[in-house]
C-alpha cells in the first residue's frame, strides 16, 4: 500500500500534532532481564522509528517526552545513562534527520544540562533549522508546570518594567510565550506503558487533545501501532464544547 492510500485510510483525517509520552522503558527492559538502560536503548529505535512514519504521513508536529523535571529523582546513575543516550542519539541522528527534511526543537529547562549536551543540542537545532519538513520537538527536563511559570515569569517581567499593561494579559498572550508558540496544539496524545497519567507534560497544550492510552510498551511501539492510534483518532468527534449535531452541520456547510 503506498503512503498516500495510507493516508486515505484514516479518512484524510491525520492530526496534525502527535503529543507522545514514551512510557514503559524499564520494563520491557526488566521482562528480558536486562537493566533499565536496554529498554531506554530500545526506545532510540523506537523513535527512529515513528520520526519516519509522521514525516511520511505529512504530520506537521511530533512532540516526544525524552525527560521530565521529575526524572531526576531516580537513580543518579540511570539518569546519567539516559543524558548520555540523549548525546549519543543527538550525535547519531541529528544528520539522518536533516537528510529527511526534519527540523528539531528541544523545549525544557535546559539550564541543569551539561555543557556538552547544551552544545549537542544547539548543533543539532542549527543543522536541522531551514528544514521545512517534520517539526520534531523533544522535551527534556520538561515540566508542564515549569512551561506556563516560565510564560509568566517573562509576561510578569514585562509588565513591571512598564512595557506591558497588565490588562492586555490574555490566553492567546501567555500561549505566545510557552515553548510551543507558535506550533499548534497536539491533536493526539499517545502515552505508552499502560498508566493513565499526564506525569505533568504539556500541561496547557492537551486542553483539547484526544487522548489514547495503550498498555504496549514504548519499545514495542512500532508503525503498527500507530496506525491503531491514528485509525482511533479518525473515529473521534471532536466536538470543541458544540453539540454533535452542530459539528455535522458544520461538516457539511
Ligand atoms: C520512559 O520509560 C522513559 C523515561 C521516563 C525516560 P520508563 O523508564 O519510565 O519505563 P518504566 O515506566 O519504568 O517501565
Ligand atoms: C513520563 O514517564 C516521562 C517520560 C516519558 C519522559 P515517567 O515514567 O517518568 O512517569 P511517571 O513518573 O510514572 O508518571
Ligand atoms: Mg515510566
Amino acid at each position: 500500500m503506498s503512503e498516500g492510500s495510507q493516508a486515505q485510510e484514516f479518512h484524510g483525517k491525520t492530526p496534525r500534532h502527535i503529543a507522545i509520552i514514551m512510557d514503559g522503558n524499564g520494563r520491557w527492559a526488566k521482562q528480558r532481564h536486562m537493566p533499565r538502560v536496554a529498554g531506554h536503548r530500545a526506545g532510540v529505535e523506537s523513535v527512529r522509528a515513528i520520526v519516519q512514519r509522521c514525516g511520511e504521513l505529512g504530520v506537521q508536529v511530533l512532540t516526544l517526552f525524552a525527560f521530565s523535571s521529575e526524572n531526576w529523582r531516580r537513580p543518579e546513575k540511570e539518569v546519567g545513562l539516559l543524558l548520555e543516550l540523549f548525546v549519543m542519539a543527538l550525535q547519531r541522528e541529528s544528520k539522518k534527520l536533516d537528510k529527511r527534511n526534519v527540523r528539531l526543537k528541544v523545549i525544557g529547562d535546559l539550564s541543569r544540562f551539561s555543557d556538552k549536551l547544551c552544545a549537542e543540542i544547539s548543533k543539532a537545532e542549527t543543522m536541522t533549522a531551514d528544514n521545512n519538513g517534520l517539526q520534531l520537538v523533544v522535551a527534556a527536563n520538561y515540566g508542564g508546570r515549569w512551561d506556563i511559570g516560565q510564560a509568566v515569569k517573562t509576561i510578569a517581567g514585562q509588565v513591571q518594567a512598564g512595557k506591558l499593561d497588565a490588562a492586555v494579559v490574555s490566553e492567546s498572550l501567555i500561549e505566545q510565550h510557552l515553548s510551543l508558540a507558535g506550533l499548534p496544539e497536539p491533536d493526539l496524545f499517545i502515552r505508552t506503558g499502560g498508566e493513565q497519567r499526564i506525569s505533568n507534560f504539556l500541561m496547557w497544550q492537551l486542553a483539547y487533545s484526544e487522548l489514547y492510552f495503550t498498555d504496549t510498551l514504548w519499545p514495542d511501539f512500532n508503525k503498527e501501532e500507530l496506525n491503531i492510534a491514528l485509525e482511533w483518532f479518525a473515529g473521534r468527534q471532536r466536538r470543541f464544547g458544540r453539540t454533535g449535531d452542530q459539528v455535522e452541520q458544520i461538516k457539511r456547510a
